[in-house]
């Protein structure tokens, strides 16, 4: 993955040459995560402020690396608590200003489902 020029707010990212997976190759993949607070709503909150951040906020975390989790933890669980037990599970509890995310996923079909995770258990 190579850092592309920069957007009008945040850097943009966007995915190298993969042979495996062509249909990913140069994909801008800033606009998923921003690694900024976000209110995710309350199935993920946890009530407890921190500084600015409400109970309901949480960063949202770099998405490189999440296929090597398994090798390097020996396991797979995701989120600030570990309660997703894997890539689409996570999703799947996207909520508040998340909700669109987990909403579009939810509507995909199942081989762009298969393809979205592919390419997360890819980066
Ligand atoms: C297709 C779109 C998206 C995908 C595939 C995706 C995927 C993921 C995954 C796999 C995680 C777990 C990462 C980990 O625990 O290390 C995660 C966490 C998170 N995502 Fe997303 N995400 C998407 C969109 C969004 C959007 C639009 C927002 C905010 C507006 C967001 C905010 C967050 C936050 C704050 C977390 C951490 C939550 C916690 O730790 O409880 N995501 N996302």
């Amino acid at each position: 993955m190579r850092r592309a020029a920069a957007h009008a707010t945040w850097p943009e990212l966007v995915t190298g040459e993969s042979p495996e997976l062509p249909e990913f190759r140069a994909s801008a993949c800033a606009s998923v995560h921003r690694l900024l607070l976000h209110d995710m709503g309350e199935g993920l909150a946890d009530g407890r402020p921190v500084y600015r951040a409400s109970g309901r906020d949480w960063r949202t975390p770099p998405l490189w690396g999440l296929g090597l989790i398994q090798k390097v933890n020996g396991h797979t669980f995701l989120l600030h608590d570990g309660r997703a037990r894997n890539a689409a599970e996570a999703v799947l509890w996207h909520g508040g200003e998340a909700l669109g995310a987990r909403e579009a996923f939810q509507m995909m079909s199942a081989a762009d489902r298969a393809a979205l995770v592919a390419f997360l258990n890819s980066l």
